[in-house]
């Protein structure tokens, strides 16, 4: 039993913003900690080598380690209830992140679209699917939009909201916001949420605020009450 509720619905497009080392990953690996209590399928698309979400202790979870010049036939992922997918350093220092995303976790996002139900898809570096922050990536726009009739509930996590294609942001159902320093986002949140500038100032380091644009309601989960079950590699 975690100390905080989260709701994990069965279905939602969630976004987690802040800073890098402000603890969205950390985060997303108690949510998803919980979701798997309740026995939810995820697939989790990884950017870090070593440092990633976790999660791998728990019983069931597959670990995919994408290596360079190795085919993989993505439409068997759907078959996998619990999935982490990392890249290897090989892979890295090949293509770098950018081409992870566009060989690798663009055609993953497809074939989730066509042939998957009912899971949660976490999307890391979320802003990198898209070609420039007034367009959005096809992929993403594609779950964002139309994956609620499947049941394919997508978390997206990014460094800079306000890089972020706001056709993306209006659909987001909730908002977990780390506390924020650049003024810039600062007047960008400011517009969306009213007093966000108090909030913010009551946000600590790796405070989260749970923020629902469409009931405008709002709580700050406190960092101590976000413990991890499994070792967090970040
Ligand atoms: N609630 C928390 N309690 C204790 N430690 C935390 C908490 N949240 C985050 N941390 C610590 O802060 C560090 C950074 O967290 P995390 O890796 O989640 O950052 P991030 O926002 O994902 O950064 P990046 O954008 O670089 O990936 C981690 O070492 C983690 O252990
Ligand atoms: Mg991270």
């Amino acid at each position: 039993m975690a100390l905080i509720d989260i709701e994990i619905p069965r279905w939602s497009i969630d976004l987690i913003y802040g800073n890098t080392g402000s603890g969205k990953s950390f985060f997303t690996g108690w949510l998803i900690e919980q979701a798997y209590e309740q026995g939810r399928r995820f697939i989790i698309l990884d950017t870090k080598v070593k440092n990633h979400i976790g999660l791998v202790a728990l019983k069931g979870v597959k670990l995919l380690k994408i290596k360079p010049n190795v085919r993989y036939d993505f439409s068997k992922l759907v078959n996998y209830d619990q999935l982490l997918v990392i890249p290897t350093k090989g892979l890295i220092s090949k293509i770098g992140v950018d081409g992870l995303i566009e060989y690798y976790y663009k055609p993953i996002l497809n074939e989730l679209f066509k042939k998957d139900r009912d899971k949660i898809i976490v999307v890391e570096e979320a802003h990198r699917y898209n070609p420039s922050s007034r367009t959005a990536g096809k992929e993403l726009e594609q779950l964002f939009r139309e994956g609620r009739d499947a049941k394919l509930y997508t978390i997206a996590i990014t460094q800079s909201i306000a890089d972020f294609p706001k056709l993306l942001f209006r659909q987001a159902q909730r908002h977990f916001i780390f506390k924020h320093y650049i003024p810039n986002d600062l007047f960008y949140l400011s517009k969306m949420i009213p007093d966000f500038e108090e909030l913010n100032n009551q946000l600590r380091q790796h405070d989260v605020l749970e923020f629902n644009p469409k009931s405008m309601s709002y709580r700050i989960i406190r960092r101590e009450y976000i413990i991890r079950r499994t070792r967090h590699y970040g």
